[in-house]
């Protein structure tokens, strides 16, 4: 199988990448090859990530090229949760915008009882591999972040939180274009899990707002922050967010300790906007994501 980190090829019967040492969760060796709720072929395994795994797959009626996220049988292990993850993706098949991947089919899984969500296949580069070794230039960033925080205005206006901004969850495709995956996921995965600085954490702490992790009301403006993190991973680099412990982040995020370099140029410009938006408190951000876009609109003026 391809490796999920490295993307070396090791024969199917090892259980870790003879590259990287990576080892395999046992999930993702076996599940190529079937076909989960009679309709979806699975193929490659395209990543993993907190909540589950990703497979390239096949919608065998009509051949379409679909992904299928195939949730965590440990994450959704009651009921409850599989129902409400049911509905709620379910919910979300009717959300469009062209800068949001599209869900077109959820539910739980017949056979491995887990429960999965069928997108369309979304072609390009994740964003975190694009800002793997530089920052990105202010044109490409200023348009990867008017593109997601579009997605985001139209989520808010059918009553949905993202939770879960961050670049793994941004794909580049080859026209420039930048389409936002994982919508409401988190909401329905995790809102029975205690999120606390000492148990269990869900989510990036390089891309959690305070409130979520003080385990606060979360509202419009925490998408803003998340937003705003964004921006500033793409202005900096990956490399400057990937060190540091998780609680050494949650340090960063609840002290405001995240120095932005504002200035009078359009790249100046357009960190102030990120500086405004991870304000620690939520009434120090802009109030509503339409106002970060209005905000960004002056940049690109
Ligand atoms: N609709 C899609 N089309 C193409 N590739 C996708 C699609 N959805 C996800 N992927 C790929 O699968 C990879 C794994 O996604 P996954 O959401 O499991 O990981 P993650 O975003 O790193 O973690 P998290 O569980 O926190 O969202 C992503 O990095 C992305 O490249
Ligand atoms: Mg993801």
């Amino acid at each position: 199988m391809e490796c999920p980190s490295c993307h070396n090829q090791t024969d199917d019967d090892i259980p870790f990448c003879i590259v990287c040492g990576n080892e395999f969760p046992s999930e993702a060796r076996t599940l190529k090859g079937i076909t989960i709720h009679q309709h979806y072929l699975l193929g490659d395994l395209l990543g993993q990530g907190g909540m589950g795994e990703v497979y390239e797959g096949i919608d065998t009626r009509d051949n379409k090229r679909v992904a299928v996220k195939l949730v965590l049988a440990a994450i959704a292990d009651d009921e409850t949760t599989k129902k409400r993850f049911n509905i709620e993706a379910q919910a979300l098949t009717s959300v469009c915008h062209p800068n949001l991947v599209s869900v077109l089919d959820a539910g739980t899984d017949e056979i491995t009882e887990r429960p999965f969500l069928i997108m369309d296949f979304v072609e390009g580069c994740g964003l975190d591999e694009l800002i793997a070794d530089k920052p990105l230039t202010t044109s490409n960033a200023l348009r990867i972040i008017v593109d997601i925080a579009s997605a985001v205005s139209t989520l808010h206006a059918c009553g949905w939180l993202h939770r879960d901004i961050k670049p793994s969850n941004v794909i580049v495709q080859e026209t420039g274009e930048a389409v936002l995956l994982d919508a409401g996921i988190a909401r329905s995965l995790t809102s029975n899990l205690n999120i606390t600085m000492m148990g269990n954490v869900v989510g990036t702490p390089q891309a959690m707002a305070p409130e979520q992790i003080l385990g606060k009301a979360l509202d419009a403006r925490t998408d803003v922050y998340q937003l705003g993190m964004l921006l500033l991973a793409m202005l900096l680099g990956q490399s400057a967010f990937s060190a540091g412990s998780t609680q050494s982040w949650f340090h960063m995020h609840l002290s405001g300790g995240l120095k932005v370099t504002a200035g009078q140029d359009q790249r100046g410009k357009l960190s102030a906007v990120a500086g405004k938006a991870i304000a620690t408190k939520p009434d120090e951000r802009y109030q509503t994501v339409d106002a970060m876009l209005e905000a960004l609109h002056e940049v690109i003026n």
